[in-house]
């Protein structure tokens, strides 16, 4: 059954292995069984699609950033509900997408640096600390974090399905969701 529903786009930014693809999905997941519609970006997927020739200097993070906005922004308008994950590492683009965006809330998926670099998924910390991979967030490339999210989720402290019930608890009092 289709619901009637209002777009918004919920924006995850963190460090690389904070915990930003687990809570999105799981997120997704619940909204697509409460019957909404929901596109899920992330960074790894959109950059491995829309954005194969970038990298990491700030200019193509930017670039990345702005891609993503620009997708979210079209769904959110025809009332998906969109969940980005993508490390996003520069308050002043997130901040551009937000006023493009409008209907946007900011997500700080927080897990201290040691945590994300002992769990390190993906070997990338590892590498980087080893000089094989250069300008990795966190290691040798900034992170700004957040100065007024409108949620927090510190992963190192909470579990995945208390991170993910905060931000539906939140879609609902902002009234995206009924549930
Ligand atoms: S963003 O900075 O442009 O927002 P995005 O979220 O799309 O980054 O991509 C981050 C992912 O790219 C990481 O999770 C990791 O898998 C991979 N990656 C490869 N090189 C880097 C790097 N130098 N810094 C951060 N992530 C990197």
């Amino acid at each position: 059954m289709r619901r009637e529903q209002k777009g918004v786009t919920i924006w995850l930014t963190g460090l690389s292995g904070s915990g930003k693809t687990t809570i999105s999905s799981v997120v997704a997941e619940e909204l697509k069984v409460l019957g909404y519609r929901v596109e899920v970006l992330d960074g790894d997927t959109v950059r491995h699609n829309l954005a194969s020739e970038l990298g990491f200097s700030k200019k193509d993070r930017d670039e990345n950033i702005r891609r993503i906005g620009f997708v979210a922004h079209l769904l959110t308008r025809n009332d998906v509900i969109v969940i980005v994950a993508a490390i996003s590492p520069y308050r002043a683009l997130r901040e551009e997408v937000r006023q493009r965006i409008v209907n946007f809330v900011e997500v700080f998926v927080n897990s201290p640096l040691e945590v994300c670099e002992r769990r390190d998924l993906k070997g990338f910390y590892k590498k980087a600390r080893a000089g094989l991979v250069k300008n990795f967030t966190g290691v040798d490339d900034p992170y700004e974090p957040p100065l007024n999210a409108d949620i927090e989720c510190k992963t190192d402290l909470e579990s995945i399905i208390e991170s993910s019930t905060k931000i539906l608890a939140r879609l609902s009092s902002l009234n995206y969701i009924d549930c």
